[in-house]
Order: C-alpha cells, then structure tokens, then sequence
C-alpha cells in the first residue's frame, strides 16, 4: 500500500501515455496521492481532462502558468512529492534530464528536485537502442534514477524489440519497491565489488579485461537506496561514484581483496567484479624493452587470490549472504551451478557474455539466479532493474534471517 505517500507523475509525449491513466489509478487505489504534470507533447496523447479526472486534481502543464505558479509553483510541486515518476520517458524527456535542461514545467520540475526519481521509458526500438539514448540512460543511472522496462514485444510502429512501456502493475511495484522499500535495508552493511582488475606486467603495461563495472555500481547505488551502508571496491572503471555509497578504488586483484577484506564484517557480499584470474609473476618497475633479435620477453602468469571464495570461508566474519556472479560464454547454468558450489557462496548470478549478447560493457542483462533451491531465469532487462530486483531479494533474504 502507498498510504498516503505522494507521487509526481510526469508524462511524456508518446504512444503510450495512455498507460499512465491507468497508472494513476492504481496508484490512487493503492491509497497513494497522485498530482501530475503533462509535457506539451503528452496533451497530444491524453487530455488534461481524462488526466486530471483520474488524480482529482488540478494537471500542470504550463511552466508560465501564472495561477498555477501562484497556486504551487514548480519547486513546490517537486517538494511536495516524495517520488518523481516519468511515464512514458520518452527519448527526448531522457535527454533533458540527462542533460539537465529546464525549458518546460516537467523538466523544470524534475532539476528541482532532490527526492527519488523513477523513469519508465518508452520509445521506437531504434531509438532505445541509440547510443546517445543509451548514454543518456547510463547518465541517469550514475545520478541515481531508477528505471523500470522497457519491455521487449511489438510496437506500435510495427517494430519488434526493446522499447515498450512497462505495463502499469510492473510500475507501481518499482513505486512500492522505491516508497515502501527505502530504509528495509537500514542497519544492514553490504560490500560490492565491480570492475575489471589491472594486473600489471612493467609500468607501463597491464592485463585486463572487458568489464565496465556497470552492474555491479547499479548494485551498489540499489542496495544504498534501500538503506544498506554500502561499501563499493571497484576496479580502474570511467564511472562516477554512486550516490550514498562509499567508494574505494583499487588497480589489482590483491588490492581488491585487502580492500574487501577491511570492509567486514557485512551483511551481505555482491563480488560483481571480473577479476582477472592470473597476474604476471614478476612484474618489473623498468619498461620492458625490444632488444632488437625479435626475442619475445617469457610472460609466466601465477594464480590471483579469489576474492569470492575466500569471503565465503571467512568463518565468523562470514557475511550471512554471499552472493557471485558468473560470466560464462556457454552451458551458462551447468557452469555457473557448479561455480556456486566451487566457491562456496549463496547464490550466482549467471549471465552469458558471448560475443553478440552486447553484455560485457552494454546497459541491459539477462540473468538466471542461481541458489541452493533452484534456478531462477530473469527476463532481459536493463541492469538498473536486475539491481534493483537483486537489492529485493537481498532485502527478503536477510529479512528471512534475523
Ligand atoms: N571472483 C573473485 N576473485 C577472483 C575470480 C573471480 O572474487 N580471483 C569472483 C567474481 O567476482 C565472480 C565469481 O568469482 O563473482 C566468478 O567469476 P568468473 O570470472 O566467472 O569465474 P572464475 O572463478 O574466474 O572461473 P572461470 O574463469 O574458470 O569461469
């Protein structure tokens, strides 16, 4: 139930604004408050009318609206709420927030705003998948948005893919989920690791690999939002810090473990981080040189400590959840099964990062969870939801413990 809480539903211009009559519904039917605010290109989809006789109050749609700056006014209307809810989002709409424009009464009202924002995106897949939407959408997330959908199916182009509206009763679950959920996690301690490792081999070359460190920052910036006092240990990545979290960055898999380590105890572990499996055995401080003879310089390779496994076995510094991810290019949950148990932790995220799956580095995953009760197939998604998704689960889980 929403009891009380008050929602700014802000929606866009698209197709699917038609949805967010029904959104409003609910959430009034949930006993939640809703106000809203309607973009000049929305009134073209729904009516001020149908809108407002589905809030019971006034709509805003005019950011020079004298009455309604009398009555309220942008950053009344914004400080009054206690979550901003963008539906549809609409390409443009994301580029204005991404970007921090204020042109119109629902952008202004969104960047003078210092509560939660929750963006419910909806647009032609080729516009979705744009890079500068998708650049958008991670400059979102770095500021702590949340998104729920889009979905995958046809559109109303005639085009099938990402870029449907999540449906109404998936939104409101994201609006309880932020609303109710905020704090189910206060007290709790999580660590996070993310990002790729550096393992160098002179000064000036290193071994690495393909991880962003997106998923594992969207986990930590979900289990924060949630309450949880999280720890973040990343690796060298070009994301900024999440908000509410404390960050430590480190270069190598031994300064990831040392930095991990020094994080316990903990609730809960997330190891998100690729960690690269083998250092150079000597790694020398002079740059390695061509002598001229086409010789090629041995480059042995010796095992780095597992972070995962050894978090896993900390005896009574053990966190109560600890939870790994699998990176597997075939038999994805056989393998990652296996690994769980290898490992010895609570559960694996699974996800197949096979050239073509876009995963390593890209902004959506398909994941499969995997615990001592079963498997747990997740639809594809962006990896702000799978983290959100995930901080639930964590939040039930450790509920379920005390
Ligand atoms: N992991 C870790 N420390 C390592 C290697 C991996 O903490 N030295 C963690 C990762 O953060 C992830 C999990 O172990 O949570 C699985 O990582 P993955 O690379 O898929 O597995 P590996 O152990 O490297 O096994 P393999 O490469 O053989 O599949």
């Amino acid at each position: 139930m929403l009891d009380g809480k008050r929602i700014l539903l802000i929606i866009g211009g698209g197709i699917a604004a038609y949805k967010s009559l029904e959104l409003a519904r609910l959430i009034r039917r949930r006993n939640g408050e809703v106000r809203a605010i309607l973009t000049k290109a929305g009134q073209e989809f729904v009516t001020p009318l149908s809108v407002g006789g589905l809030t019971h109050d006034k709509v805003y749609t005019d950011l020079f609206d004298l009455t309604a700056e009398a009555d309220m006014g942008h950053i009344q209307l914004s400080r009054d709420a206690d979550l901003l809810v963008v539906s549809p989002a609409t390409a443009d709409l994301m580029a204005k927030i991404a970007q921090g424009r204020a042109d119109d009464m629902a952008s202004t009202a969104l960047l003078a705003t210092d509560k939660p924002v929750l963006i419910a995106p909806a647009m032609n897949v080729r516009m979705w998948e744009h890079p500068a939407t998708q650049r958008n959408l991670a400059q979102l997330i770095a500021d702590g948005v949340s998104v729920v959908g889009p979905r995958e199916g046809s559109m109303a182009c005639g085009e099938f893919g990402p870029g449907r509206l999540a449906e109404p009763e998936d939104i409101l679950a994201a609006i309880e989920q932020q609303l109710g959920g905020s704090g189910v996690l206060a007290g709790r301690r999580a660590i996070v690791t993310a990002g790729p490792t550096h393992e160098p081999i002179d000064p000036v070359r290193y071994i690495a690999n393909r991880s962003s460190g997106k998923q594992g920052y969207a986990i930590a910036q979900a289990l924060a939002q949630l309450g949880a006092e999280t720890h973040l240990v990343s690796g060298p990545t070009s994301l900024a810090d999440p908000r509410g979290v404390r960050v430590t960055r480190v270069e190598t898999a031994r300064e990831m473990l040392a930095a991990t380590q020094a994080c316990l105890p903990a609730d809960v572990a997330v190891c998100a981080a690729a960690v690269a499996d083998w250092r150079a055995d000597t790694s020398t401080n002079s740059k390695l040189k061509k002598d001229g003879t086409g010789a090629v310089p041995p480059l042995a390779l010796i095992e780095n400590p597992d972070i995962l496994a050894t978090l896993s076995s900390a005896g009574p510094d053990r966190p109560r959840l600890v939870i790994g991810f699998a990176a597997e290019t075939d038999d994805v949950v056989a393998h990652a099964t296996a690994k769980r148990q290898r490992k010895g932790c609570d559960w694996i995220v699974a996800n197949d990062v096979s050239p073509g799956t876009g995963i390593m580095g890209g902004d959506s995953n398909t994941v499969h969870l995997i615990s001592a009760s079963g498997t747990e197939n997740w639809a594809p998604m962006p990896k702000a939801q799978v983290a959100t998704q995930l901080a639930a689960r964590v939040a039930d889980a450790l509920g379920a413990m005390s």
